[in-house]
């Protein structure tokens, strides 16, 4: 089974547009697994604890249990809105990952991997850890980016991290967790020699912050958000899981060979405390996750922040320009891990020229003039005109293009695949003139020909566009009268999806051009 998660978002506003393209990421790719014929389960959801969740119910004045469960259901919402279909959904205040998280820390305190300390020094408030004179910056200051810094002494439970660094210094150089793109594997190797100094302070203080789960052998503490957060990736998989439980089976699913996350957390939580935290639950090097780690998306080159009050709202978006638009912009327009900028013109601009005019006026004229010259039937393929020879093998070298894009995680460069042939498409239409040759009787078996060819590569791009575009799909499917296709897996296509004598059916719009007044957000 192909297993792909994702980070789970903090719930304390609304999802921006980060949150959106991440779950739009996995949504696509665990849809291309099940394209590829494989079995794929997808699990997402949020992170309802911590400190920032109790800071934003204080700021609002309600009780932090109310404010996750009211923002968690406008997550649930948005990802319903943008056909992001995911078969496991993890919440951190859910009793059954709760029951996985305390399992978990009672077996590791048995084995001594924890261990109870004082320790005295500088805290940020906002990223909630202890910081140390690395975080000093070249003034020997605590930069901005810590927020609020303060000095605190306090007991804590520790995790003897430091116990893991050779190993998993090992584990990713030799690549046993691999991490996508490569360009992020030395920042991590980097980050190792720094963290192998330290161990992980796992809990804090209930009467400093109550809203975690409770240690089950020190109840005078809660889990730190980070320890718990980490766990959902096997708490929801299915791991330690009680008989009876609804729960996936963890074997089937473990390890994840897609954990999707954005690049600020992946040192040190994904890279250091997450494979340590498997290793000392006595995980082996081969049972680790693959790390897929995504760019950031930008505002005119600035950080999406609240205090810039340039957040990017991905409800009201897909409200305004719909939700194929917000998924093929957000797929075509960030390249292999690195960052993008977020740019509404550019939105418009993309799908009214890919969409609406190359696929949309191939799809429309393929289809409408099937209708009007042929009866709506498909003719045979099977010829050797040199135009038609180009066009067969511009779409087999689309097809492998897209294939090894999207076994690589490139949705943007599998994009590019299909346009490429859209664009072939268009050109032979217009090098053949289908609408002048009918007019000359003679030519009618030679038009039939022709607008098959370009039907046929239109049943073919439905098909590699589904995991991006799941619903304009069906609609190709639809207008050639074909729902069938939606069945086919990658290595089904070959040429000839549309045989001879095949009936399509009435051209509509599938993607109606955006008009410059929608434009304005
Ligand atoms: O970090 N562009 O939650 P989060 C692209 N709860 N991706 C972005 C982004 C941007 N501008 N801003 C954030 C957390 N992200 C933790 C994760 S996992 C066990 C716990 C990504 O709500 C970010 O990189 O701050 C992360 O992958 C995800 O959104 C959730 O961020
Ligand atoms: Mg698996």
């Amino acid at each position: 089974m192909f297993f792909v998660t994702t980070a789970i978002d903090y719930p304390n506003g609304k999802p921006h547009i980060g949150h959106a393209y991440e779950k739009i990421l996995a949504d696509v790719l665990t849809r291309y697994r099940r394209f590829r014929g494989e079995e794929a389960y997808f699990l997402t959801g949020v992170d309802q604890h911590g400190q920032k969740m109790v800071k934003t119910a204080e700021a609002e004045g309600v009780n932090v249990a109310t404010l996750t469960k009211r923002n968690t259901k406008g997550f649930i919402k948005l990802w319903d809105k943008l056909d992001v279909r995911y078969d496991g959904w993890a919440e951190t205040t859910d009793d059954r990952h709760k029951a996985c998280v305390q399992a978990i820390l009672t077996e590791l305190e048995a084995k001594g991997s924890l261990y109870k300390k004082s320790y005295a020094g500088f805290y940020s408030v906002r990223q909630e850890q202890y910081l140390t004179d690395r975080d000093r910056n070249e003034e020997g200051e605590f930069g901005p980016e810590w927020g609020e810094v303060e000095e605190r002494e306090e007991e804590n439970w520790y995790f003897k991290l430091s116990d893991h660094a050779v190993w998993l210094k090992s584990t990713i150089e030799n690549d046993a967790l691999k991490i996508i793109p490569t360009f992020r594997k030395s920042e991590v190797l980097n980050a190792i020699e720094r963290a192998g100094e330290t161990d992980l302070c796992i809990s804090r203080p209930k009467e400093r912050m109550s809203w975690g789960i409770p240690l089950p052998f020190d109840p005078d503490f809660v889990t730190y958000v980070w320890f718990d957060a980490l766990i959902n990736y096997i708490s929801l998989a299915g791991y330690k899981k009680p008989g009876g439980s609804d729960l996936p089976d963890f074997e089937e699913l473990w390890p994840a060979d897609l954990q999707i996350i954005g690049k600020d957390i992946l040192v040190p939580a994904h890279a250091i405390y997450w494979p340590c935290m498997l290793h000392a639950m006595g995980f082996e090097a081969k049972e680790m996750p693959t790390l897929l780690v995504h760019g950031f998306w930008n505002i005119r080159g600035d950080k999406m922040s609240k205090s810039l009050g340039n957040i990017v709202d991905p409800d009201e978006l897909s409200d305004k320009f719909g939700t194929a638009a917000l998924r093929y912009y957000l797929c075509r327009d960030i390249n292999s891990g690195k960052d993008s900028d977020f740019d509404i013109e550019r939105l418009v601009m993309l799908f009214n020229t890919e969409l609406a005019n190359d696929l949309g006026n191939l799809l429309n004229r393929s289809i409408n003039m099937t209708k009007g010259f042929c009866n709506s039937t498909i003719s045979a393929t099977d010829t050797n005109d040199e135009g038609d020879i180009a066009l067969r093998k511009s779409l087999a070298s689309c097809t492998a293009a897209y294939k090894t894009a999207m076994d690589n995680c490139e949705v943007s460069i599998a994009l590019q695949a299909i346009n490429d042939h859209v664009t072939h498409c268009n050109g032979y239409l217009e090098r053949n003139k289908p609408w002048e040759m009918k007019k000359d009787e003679s030519k009618m078996k030679r038009v039939g020909e022709v607008l098959s060819h370009t039907a046929e590569s239109c049943a073919h791009l439905a098909l590699m566009l589904r995991p991006i575009l799941p619903e304009a799909a069906d609609k190709i499917f639809g207008q050639l009268k074909k729902e069938a296709l939606k069945d086919l897996t990658i290595d089904q296509l070959s040429w000839g999806l549309l045989t001879a004598g095949h009936q399509t059916g009435k051209p509509k719009p599938v993607f109606p051009r955006i008009q410059a007044e929608e434009k304005e957000v």
